[in-house]
């Protein structure tokens, strides 16, 4: 018997070791010992062999134009969406596609190979759409990539956000989109929630809102969501992004919210990189940290994810397309230092995130799309602690990256002359 692809050797995130044998795009065996010819082989003994990261939440159309115009001095949300939108009439197609391609290349090279990106809809030109429409064609080879259709400057708040949305949705984005708090009022929030929510229903799309990303404890716009979820029978199929204000909400709101949302079906996907830097900026001292109740969500039965939201752009000056940067903020943020809780970050930015997309096939499983990567690790929580080389990425059967073992040689005496950060209890 011949195969493709014979990844040996690996630790799978469950601790088994195993190969993995793979045909075109499938895998096709994961068993200890496979004894088989293959066209390459990839030695991962004692490597942690994964399935590929997941980011539910970014923003491929403002990634990588950090300093463009200038920088957000204030670090507030409000300046960054202001910011983007002096950046925005000078956008051109080629400028976007360019540096969304440039990124999509620092994701592979992650091990980052499903991506759902907002992409602003309020410039009536809609280049970046177009121009994102094409990123995804180039790109669907390696990463899957689901663009949101997203009026930034506020579905009813910005003049033509309503009919651009319906031309980006015709011209062939996936998903939904909206920013309910960010409309003029409350109750267009609500509005806004509603319509966006009837517009994917009668499309037969999924939804993905902005939601209550502010320090407000009265921005209950996920109620609404978990509402219209419910009613027009979208359960499974809607995602609330950030939820910020959940936060600083009453504990008694909170404790009817949950349940609510848990019925509806509705799944969260927090940003901790974003929320830790852009909220609270108005406080003073105890100063909020803006991340949603992740454990409480978790415990009350909500699926609940972690997305990287932004890379160098308006909104965050840092980033590096690595979802264990984004796992290890989340996992301090949320105080998730039990065993299992750590355990479930890295559940969060690979499994999770895969459910939140609605990806179909992924994960590693006989049958499922050949996608993994080799991580220079012992297991999932040394992958967070450590964040560490990609030793090897898969797409589809085909290894698309690879890079070498870090190890530090030292200078020091009585010491060993080698350093290795991973880790050996006993
Ligand atoms: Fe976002």
């Amino acid at each position: 018997m011949s195969f493709d692809l014979i990844v040996k050797g690996g630790i799978l995130p469950d601790g088994k070791t195993a190969d993995i044998a793979i045909a075109g795009e499938r895998i096709v065996a994961i068993e200890p010992g496979i004894d088989a010819e293959a066209g390459r082989i990839v030695d991962a003994t004692g490597n942690l062999v994964a399935p590929p990261l997941v980011d539910p939440h970014f923003h491929m159309d403002a990634t990588l134009s950090y300093g463009l115009p200038r920088i957000n001095a204030s670090g507030t949300l409000l300046e960054g969406i202001a910011l983007w939108g002096e950046l925005k009439p000078l956008l051109t197609h080629e400028a976007v596609k360019e540096r969304a391609l440039a990124y999509c290349d620092w994701a592979v090279s992650m091990g980052l190979l499903a991506i759902r990106s907002h992409v602003d809809v309020c410039d009536d030109r809609l280049l970046a759409v177009e121009a994102l429409l094409e990123v995804k064609k180039e790109v669907a080879p390696y990463i899957d990539l689901q663009l949101v259709a997203f009026p930034q400057d506020g579905f009813y708040r910005s003049p033509n956000a309503r009919e651009n949305t319906i031309r980006a949705l015709d011209m062939g984005l996936d998903i939904v989109g909206g920013i309910p708090h960010f409309e003029r009022t409350m109750a267009d929030g609500t509005r806004s929630v509603t319509e966006l929510c009837g517009i994917a229903a009668e499309r037969g799309l999924m939804v993905d809102m902005h939601c209550d990303e502010t320090d407000d404890p009265n921005s209950r716009h996920i109620e609404q969501l978990a509402y219209e979820a419910q009613r027009l029978g979208l359960q499974g199929r809607v995602n609330g992004s950030h939820l910020t204000s959940m936060h600083s909400m009453d504990n008694y709101y909170v404790s009817k919210l949950l349940p609510l949302i848990a019925e509806a079906g509705v799944s969260a996907c927090p940003n901790p990189l974003i929320n830790i830097v852009i909220q609270g900026r108005h406080d003073t001292y105890p100063k909020r940290r803006g991340m949603t109740r992740v454990p409480e969500m978790l415990e009350a039965g909500i699926k609940v994810g972690f997305g990287q939201d932004c890379v160098l752009d308006p909104w965050y000056p840092l980033g590096t397309a690595d979802m264990l940067d984004v796992a290890f903020m989340g996992l301090h943020v949320a105080q998730m230092t039990s065993p299992a809780d750590m355990r479930r970050c890295f559940d969060m930015v690979t499994r999770t995130n895969a459910e939140i997309m609605g990806l179909d096939d992924y994960g590693l499983e006989v049958g499922n799309k050949a996608s993994l990567v080799v991580l220079d690790a012992g297991n999932p929580v040394e992958a967070i602690r450590l964040r560490p080389e990609r030793l090897c990425v898969v797409a589809k059967g085909k290894v698309v990256a690879e890079r070498t073992q870090q190890k530090t040689r030292l200078s020091l005496p009585d010491r060993p002359n080698e350093v290795w950060r991973r880790h050996q209890a006993g």
